[in-house]
Parts: C-alpha cells; structure tokens; sequence
C-alpha cells in the first residue's frame, strides 16, 4: 500500500490505461474499508436518500443530509478521491450552485458531482472558475424521475437521443469536467461517447462495459439493500442476510432468565 493520494489528474490519466473503479460511500466505516479495498475513487451520493434514509427517490435528499454525510464519510481520510452529490435543487442558478458546491468542499468534498448536459453549463463553469473538480452525470438522471413519469428510463436509444448524449458530452468536456457518470446509456452510445471523449473519464452504471470506468451503490454490490436491486447488478455477497441471521444466532444465544432473577 503508498500513501499515494488520488486526484482528479491521476483518475484521468488512468483512462485508457486502467479501469477506474468507483464505488458509493456515505460514512466513516464504508469510507475506510472501500478505501482499504483499494477502490480510488468514492462518492457520497444521493442514493444515500433511497438506500439509507428511507425516501422513494433522490428528490427528497437536502444540502444539509449531504453535508452531514459527507463530513462522516471524509472523517475516513480516504487516499480514494471523494466526492459529493449536489442534491435536487440546489444548483438551479450559477450563484446557487457555486454556495452549495462551496458547502460541500467544506464538509470534506474534493469533487461535486451534478446532473445535467448543457442547460447546466452556466453552473458547472462558475463551479469549476471557483477551482472546485467537477463531475458530470448524463444519461438518465436520477433527480427527474418524477418527470420523466417515475420511470428510469433507458437513454440514447433513438439518433435524437445519442446526438443529444454526445453533444452533452462534448461541452462537459469542453468546460473542463474531469469525469462523467453515465447512467442507464446504451452500450454503444456509451461506447462512442467514451471514444469521442479524448481527456473526460467516463464511469459508468447500467451503461455496458466499455466506459473508462464503472461505479455502483455499494450498497447494490454487497446486498446491503435487499428489498431492490437494479437489474444490472450482480451482489457479491448478501450482506443483509448474513445480518439477519447473525441477530437470530445472537438471540437464540440468550440465555432464558431465571424465574427467581425475574420477579425480585
Ligand atoms: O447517487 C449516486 O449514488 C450516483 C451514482 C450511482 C452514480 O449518482
């Protein structure tokens, strides 16, 4: 193990070198084994709102869940490069964007990451003239579920859709974005667009294999979620079992009290 610190520059110079792995992490314990697991590049994300708050989905997350959050998970230390989420609404206008990025570099973000092509450019280049590393995400986005009819719905499927991914990208890249999920793309349309990227790292979810990188919930890899697993994600272990019957192990253990002990 060094002591290497992963930076924005060093995930892009692993594109076409090495697959960037990227994995969710929303407090200290997670921060630190996925860190010691070696994974370089870890996000508090908001699924952080479905996966450990209880909410249907991401629209309900606020600044303040993901500034709390975010101080727990950077209390870790991670050499990974952590980033942030900016949550629904709150980054509707440049300034807007700018404060709550702000916020979360304090709480302990090195990136923020934000959903949205070119109507979001304003913000995303008054992020990055700040100095703060920026992520993009394209593709489905999680925070217009509710307009998009609650559905996740697949993306790049027609030529309007594909232009539409590619000329995002372009620009996201253009401004400066040092890396790009890709959500719930095409495979070929991910494909062209990480070719069509020369410097911008694309990750991706449910967006085939051949992106510069890949990134899950954590929570999705290990099971920790069992009531909803997304289709495109085989857990490797299935944590929430094991912790059932680890608790009825445990109670099974108990001793019965003694009726004398029980009444005096
Ligand atoms: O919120 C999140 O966890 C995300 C990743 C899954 C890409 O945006």
């Amino acid at each position: 193990m060094t002591d290497l610190k992963f930076t924005p520059e060093f995930i892009q110079r692993m594109k076409g070198h090495q697959r960037v792995a990227a994995l969710t992490a929303y407090d200290f314990p997670m921060a630190k084994l996925l860190d010691e697991a070696g994974v370089p590049m870890l996000l508090v994300g908001d699924s952080l709102g479905m996966v450990v708050l209880g909410h249907p989905d991401t629209t309900h997350v606020t600044l303040e869940d993901m500034l709390h959050h975010t101080r727990a998970a950077a209390r870790a230390r991670p050499r990974a490069l952590l980033g942030a989420d900016l949550p629904y609404r709150t980054y509707d206008t440049p300034e807007q964007a700018l404060d709550s990025s702000r916020k979360l570099v304090d709480a302990g973000a090195e990136f923020v990451k934000a959903e949205g092509g070119i109507e979001i450019l304003p913000q995303i280049q008054a992020i990055l003239a700040a100095g703060i590393p920026f992520c993009g995400h394209l593709g489905m986005l999680p925070q217009h579920v509710l307009e998009e009819g609650g559905k996740y719905r697949i993306k790049g499927r027609d030529e309007s859709g594909r232009n539409r991914l590619l000329i995002d990208a372009a620009a996201l890249e253009a401004a400066g974005v040092f890396a790009c999920v890709l959500e719930l793309v095409t495979p070929p349309v991910a494909a062209e667009v990480t070719q069509a990227c020369r410097r911008m790292v694309t990750i991706g979810i449910g967006s085939g294999t051949a992106c510069d990188g890949q990134i899950l919930v954590t929570h999705d890899l290990i099971g920790a979620f069992p009531w909803f697993t997304p289709k495109f994600v085989t857990p490797r272990v299935a944590t929430g079992n094991l912790t059932k019957s680890a608790v009825q192990e445990w109670m099974q253990s108990l001793e019965a009290p003694t009726p004398s002990t029980h009444h005096s």
